[in-house]
């Protein structure tokens, strides 16, 4: 046996006996509702971050194909070198806009936005005060950075208010959180951290990958769910979800930020440009979401049928009236079974369990499209609620 071989086949094993093997099911059709399985079968998909509908839309794919022809396949380039074309530039502008700040700054995904702020922003002087269940990128990127480092409970703001207290003689504090949280579907407390961040004087951080766009009254992401447009400090989000599903993320806030990131951001300098079809499809994006609440309206009515529908059946569901929707099943096992059962009606969505969610606390994760027609949401509550009651989860 090779050396390699040796180390990594005991923690593979491991891996098998805890349970927690990913299996990676293969589609053979594009991202959208009505998906194509590896051995022919149809499904409803219920479990992409396809928030807004977008990764199938003729109008991006056009513009996706558009620049393809015009701007080539890719860039062999980091930004600084000879990476950046116009629609690079005008992209970032259309974020910024979009969001209503001074800039943005494109990374090839938001693991490198979050990969890439904190160590660039932060000196050993500053202090970062993050929520312990956010995004395992932006504990990476925390992890990068020489500043010091405390993670506040779960939303738990008579924590983060102790935390900011032992830090006062800190030259920065940065308050650093998910706005929605993937596997609850629940929102950070955004207007309790800003008054603590106001009071404290500290900068906040949101990494609001599954808010920009769909989440709030015009889709501007978790301060416009509150009201509170355009007081967060530094946003970070992903153009992989809501935003086309193509590939990509940013950092949008001041312009002395941005340009900080520029020159110090080690993912941004020294990793390939985004590939011109990646950027065109989210510039189209921005295009129909900018002043348009179409898309948005069709997501939220979707996630009101479903979300009202499963509690009127029995289920119980966890989160903020957002298009994520855990259905809680508690048991790690039965919640498994209860997925494959759903796929054999033809309803696509994957459970979660130990150690991704609490134990005890096993889900199946409905993620709500504005692309699931009303008959697509009715198929999927009437195979929730045979398979509910086979499995004795509602009455
Ligand atoms: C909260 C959050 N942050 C960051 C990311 C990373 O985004 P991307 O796919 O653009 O790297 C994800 C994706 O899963 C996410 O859910």
């Amino acid at each position: 046996m090779s050396l390699l071989t040796e180390c990594v086949t005991p923690e593979l094993k491991a891996i098998e006996k805890a349970g927690t093997w990913k299996k990676e099911r293969m589609i053979i059709s594009p991202q959208q509702t009505r998906i194509v399985l590896a051995n022919g079968t149809q499904a409803l998909n219920f479990c992409a971050n396809n928030y807004l509908g977008l990764a199938n839309n003729r109008e991006i794919i056009s513009a996706a194909k558009l620049a393809l022809d015009k701007y080539g396949a890719g860039l062999s380039s980091v930004r600084f070198i000879c990476g950046t074309q116009d629609i690079h530039v005008e992209l970032e502008k259309k974020i910024a806009k979009f969001h209503g700040r001074e800039d943005a700054i494109l990374y090839a995904s938001c693991f490198d936005a979050n990969a890439g702020l904190f160590e660039a922003l932060l000196t050993s002087e500053d202090t970062v005060i993050s929520d312990q269940l956010n995004h395992a990128s932006i504990i990476d990127g925390i992890r990068l950075c020489k500043a010091s480092r405390h993670r506040y409970k779960h939303r738990d703001m008579a924590d983060l208010e102790n935390k900011l207290q032992a830090s006062m003689s800190s030259r920065l504090r940065l308050i650093a959180t998910d706005g929605v949280f993937s596997m609850d579907g629940t929102v950070t407390p955004l207007p309790e951290i800003l008054e603590l961040a106001r009071k404290y004087n500290a900068l906040t951080f949101v990494d609001d990958c599954h808010a920009t766009g769909f989440f709030g009254k015009t889709g501007r992401g978790t301060e416009d769910y509150f009201n509170h447009l355009g007081c967060v400090d530094i946003i970070n989000s992903t153009l992989g979800k809501a935003l086309g599903g193509a590939a990509g993320g940013y950092t949008t806030g001041k312009k002395e930020l941005i340009n900080l990131l520029r020159q110090r951001s080690r993912p941004y300098l020294f990793s390939n440009s985004l590939p011109p079809p990646a950027v065109a499809s989210a510039s189209k994006v921005m295009d129909l979401i900018t002043n348009s609440t179409k898309f948005l309206d069709r997501l939220t009515n979707a996630t009101n049928l479903f979300r009202n529908n499963m509690k009127a059946a029995g289920f119980t569901i966890m989160g903020d009236n957002h298009p994520i929707c855990p259905i809680m099943i508690g048991d790690a096992r039965l919640t498994i079974e209860f997925a494959d059962k759903m796929i054999e009606q033809g309803i696509y969505v994957v459970g979660f369990s130990y150690p991704v969610v609490p134990k005890d606390k096993a889900r199946i994760r409905v993620q709500i499209s504005a692309a699931h027609s009303q008959n697509d949401i009715e198929h999927a509550l009437n195979a929730f609620v045979r398979v509910g009651k086979e499995f004795n989860i509602i009455k």
